[in-house]
């Protein structure tokens, strides 16, 4: 039972009555008493009566009988305050739902994230590591919400850079499948090689031509290159606890066969001009620094095709084909500019028609303590093999066994990227991500634990909850709001308010466990002083799955 519902489906008619229309009762928790409305203060103004008048005659004229006691407060709020019978009851309610009170949505939409999607020639780094952590969140919340999520992985698998990648490969393996091993060694290997030598340079030229006419031998080799990248890439995502799978694989590649298509039909809809030799759209809105129109390069003066083409095709066919309503871009915020446009052409083009969306799931950067882009000591940018290694060496120090010194590392560098919102940069700290307290993944992973041992140590099943004491009440209240927080997590892309409740969830919890014997209570108490840790132990669970996050049973 949702309180928040059930408390505006009773305020409503009151509501209607004064304003002769439908009103929002907009009912949220709140700081001031457990619920609270503002509803009257926008109709207030519409009305021209005093808002705590109108407020008054609301709480006069509502049935709460039973349920809760109405105030009015301020400037014309309306303060609830939920009677204790309510409470239990919604409790109960909660805990024989195996859905924690959280419905599958009504109307399911199918959605693509794209996420993660690195370059594959070059390993990951630190700078590789939001787009999968918040992707991947978003990507298990919205299919929790009974969304049907398309996971989307459109890794840089094409361009100029492969044919120096596999003259490489020639030239270091004439036979047998490639062993890439250190991607980025390898990378700046064929870097170098092709910085410093002119044969091998026209060689790689030659290679990108054969690769592009589509010459079996050279596509053979790329194949192996991209096959290992993936193997790389899946070891990561298992490693990190990301659901990426190889099914997800839709690279940059997998469009190529559809991009004359894609502009053709831009052509034929009057969206390209020819520019210095290149095709171009213009979409409206965009300006360059000079003032002058923004280009969208979809067809460069080589006759080759860019990221934007790319782009534009991976979102035709997301709609069309995979019959997408909802799309999701998880990428840095310096790309916003490129998917804006996008986004604009597309629309322009008909590819996005009434009711489908496209949203660019920005980020902030990660820093250093300087204040700057987080790198090594000698200026390096930071392998993500090396962090998360680091991570878990750090964790172990708390003197836990291996496989939990990894989810409790692992966990702290995904929940610090988590906690705050996407859009800001932070700073990477390694100490204040570890800590046992404060807003921290070990702090959340440490409650769950702590849930299971006193369960254990019980043996004896829970009971009904009933509520005596201020520390359960609040408890209570704030396991029933996981429902409205997961489906504004849905709807906002912000991981950070899902993070934000589970800290608040597991504070409470302490200051329930610190006021409230459970195992020394006498019987009827202590079965539902078991209750309230069932749940909330589920709560965590689930919390910290959608997050991404490892829930050992004992740290
Ligand atoms: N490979 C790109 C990069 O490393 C990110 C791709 C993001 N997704 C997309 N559909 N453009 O910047």
């Amino acid at each position: 039972m949702n309180l928040e519902a059930l408390l505006s489906a009773r305020l409503a008619p009151a509501l209607a009555e004064v304003a002769r229309a439908a009103v929002d009762p907009a009912v949220r928790r709140s700081r001031h008493a457990d619920f609270q409305s503002g509803a009257v203060l926008s109709l207030a103004g519409r009305l021209g009566r005093s808002p705590r008048d109108v407020a008054r005659e609301v709480a006069g004229r509502s049935d709460l009988a039973g349920l809760a006691q109405v105030e009015v407060s301020g400037p014309g709020f309306l303060n609830l305050t939920v009677a204790d019978e309510l409470i239990a009851s919604a409790v109960n309610a909660l805990a024989a739902d195996a859905r924690l009170g959280v419905p599958p949505a009504a109307q399911p939409r199918t959605v693509v994230v794209d996420y993660s999607a690195p370059n594959i020639a070059k390993e990951l780094t630190v700078g590789h590591l939001r787009s999968m952590v918040i992707g991947d969140s978003l990507a298990r919340t919205l299919a929790w919400l009974g969304h049907d999520v398309v996971r989307a992985n459109h890794v840089g698998d094409w361009g100029t850079a492969f044919g120096m990648l596999i003259e490489h490969l020639l030239d270091s393996h004439s036979t047998g499948a490639p062993q890439l091993g250190d991607l980025t060694g390898f990378y700046q290997a064929a870097r170098a090689k092709f910085d410093a030598d002119e044969e091998f340079r026209s060689r790689s030229r030659l290679r990108v031509v054969r690769l592009q006419a589509g010459d079996e031998r050279t596509l053979r080799l790329w194949r192996a290159y991209v096959a290992e990248s993936r193997r790389y890439l899946l070891a990561a995502y298992e490693r990190l606890g990301v659901t990426l799978t190889e099914a997800d694989f839709a690279g940059e590649s997998t469009y190529n066969d559809a991009l004359p298509a894609v502009v053709d039909e831009l052509v034929a809809k009057g969206l390209l001009i020819e520019s210095d030799g290149a095709l171009c759209a213009f979409p409206a809105g965009f300006t360059g620094r000079d003032g002058e129109p923004l280009p969208l390069i979809v067809r460069k003066s080589d006759g080759g095709f860019g990221y934007a083409a790319t782009d534009l095709a991976a979102l035709r066919h997301r709609v069309r084909v995979l019959g997408a309503t909802r799309l999701l871009y998880v990428v840095g915020a310096p790309q916003r500019t490129h998917f804006e446009m996008v986004y604009a052409v597309a629309a322009a083009a008909g590819w996005l028609p009434d009711g489908v969306t496209a949203e660019h799931v920005a980020f902030g950067s990660i820093l250093g303590a300087d204040g700057k882009m987080f790198r090594t000591r000698s200026g390096d940018s930071v392998k993500l093999a090396e962090l998360l290694d680091e991570a878990v060496v750090r964790a172990s120090s708390l003197g836990t066994c291996p496989e939990v010194a990894a989810a409790v590392g692992v966990g702290a560098v995904k929940y610090a990227d988590l906690a705050g919102d996407r859009r800001n940069d932070y700073v990477f700290d390694w100490d204040r991500m570890l800590a046992l307290t404060g807003n921290t993944g070990p702090y959340l992973q440490y409650a769950y634990a702590r849930i299971c041992s006193v369960l254990e140590r019980a043996g004896d099943p829970a009971g009904a909850v009933t509520i005596c004491h201020p520390a359960e009440r609040a408890l209570a209240l704030e396991l029933l709001a996981f429902e409205p927080v997961v489906r504004s997590v849905g709807e906002t892309l912000e991981p950070h308010r899902l993070a934000g409740y589970l800290y608040g969830l597991a504070s409470l919890f302490s200051g329930f466990y610190e006021n409230c014997p459970v195992l020394k209570a006498p019987d009827d108490v202590r079965a539902s002083r078991l209750a309230l840790c069932v749940l909330t132990g589920r709560t965590l669970r689930q919390g910290l799955d959608l997050l991404g996050m490892a829930a050992p049973t004992s740290l």
